[in-house]
């Protein structure tokens, strides 16, 4: 373009965006493989079967299971988290499948602990998945019970902490769960059994292909209101965290993930902890329907949404793209 104006400026700010060595050196936050946490779906029946509103997304049977670790091994992934997909005459209202030592997890725990050794377990402490009612907590005459829940929540994760579970994951939000567990844990020796608390997840509409993926939308009535938090709320946030850290959480998650980076940088900010977060199922859903249809470019968005958790002052991610980001950044 042929131009005469020419502004008279000392900074210009574009000056460090010219060239690809100047905007690595200048880059404030880096992704990298330890920022993953892999969520991997278990079923009982051997062979894999799809997640039908979660492109990409497998539950492995135990046939298949340690092939699809490999990889995530292989990559260098920190942790994988685990979550089952129990077959409906498993789920009671006592949700009794929970506690059971041969249940989905722990059978995956310690077959995966045979073969691999470099890569965290983390076993998902709730009652959807085993309740016939397809809530987190025991459901008496239509209310959650807090104490009770919090009794079978003990006895879930320490049959998670016998088969050889590196961490426990409460994502259920029932009040003392932490504090509780940790107690169980301690008395039974797993004193190192670390636990990832699921400190402020909220009531979200993200969840839904999740509950798809773990069998428990069916099941489910009504809503999670009266234990998971509204997404109204932030102080609310730092409470629900400060009382875990003061019960023994070893690291605080935040949950869903894009929607609450605000909730991520006031939590970092304020305690300073390790915080997660879990970038959800509707969260993948939308990336990947967007990206099929053509509107949006999958890797782009994808390694774009990882690093936002990373800038708001996330320690490390659970996302379903924790495979393909890892690759690309091979
Ligand atoms: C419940 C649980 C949920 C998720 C993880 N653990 C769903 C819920 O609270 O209803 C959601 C994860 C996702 O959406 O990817 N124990």
């Amino acid at each position: 373009m042929n131009t005469t104006f020419r502004q008279d400026l000392v900074v210009r700010p574009r000056r460090i965006r010219t060239d690809d060595w100047t905007r690595r050196m200048v880059a404030e936050n880096r992704l990298s493989v330890d920022d993953f946490i892999w969520p991997v779906f278990l079923q009982e029946d051997n062979g894999t079967s799809e997640v039908p509103s979660m492109p990409g997304v497998k539950r492995y049977g135990p046939d298949c299971l340690i092939d699809a670790i490999a990889e995530a091994v292989e990559l260098g992934i920190p942790a994988i988290a685990l979550f089952p997909y129990n077959n409906p005459e498993t789920k009671t209202e006592d949700c009794r499948e929970s506690y059971n030592p041969d249940n989905l997890i722990c059978q995956a725990t310690r077959s995966i602990r045979k073969h691999y050794k470099e890569i965290a377990l983390i076993g998902d402490v709730a009652l959807d998945p085993y309740n016939s009612l397809g809530h987190d907590g025991i459901v008496k005459d239509g209310i959650i019970l807090n104490d009770e829940s919090v009794e079978i929540l003990c006895r879930q994760a320490l049959v998670q902490a016998e088969a050889g579970c590196d961490y426990v994951g409460p994502s259920d939000m029932m009040d003392g769960r932490i504090g509780a567990i940790r107690d169980t844990l301690d008395e039974a020796g797993y004193t190192y059994t670390k636990i990832m608390a699921y400190s402020a997840k909220y009531a979200s509409g993200f969840y839904g292909p999740f509950r798809d993926a773990v069998g428990a939308k069916g099941a489910l009535k009504g809503d999670k209101k009266t234990y998971q938090m509204d997404p109204a709320n932030s102080e609310e946030a730092l409470r629900l965290v400060e009382n875990d850290l003061q019960q023994g959480a070893d690291m605080v998650m935040v949950k869903p993930g894009i929607a609450y980076l605000d909730i991520i940088q006031r939590i970092k900010g304020t305690f300073g902890v390790p915080t997660m977060a879990y970038q959800v199922s509707g969260e993948y859903a939308m990336i990947k329907a967007a990206s099929a249809n053509g509107w949006l470019d999958h890797d782009t968005v994808m390694m774009e949404s990882l690093m936002a958790f990373k800038r708001a002052g996330t320690d490390a991610v659970l996302s379903y793209f924790a495979l393909d980001a890892a690759r690309l950044l091979k």
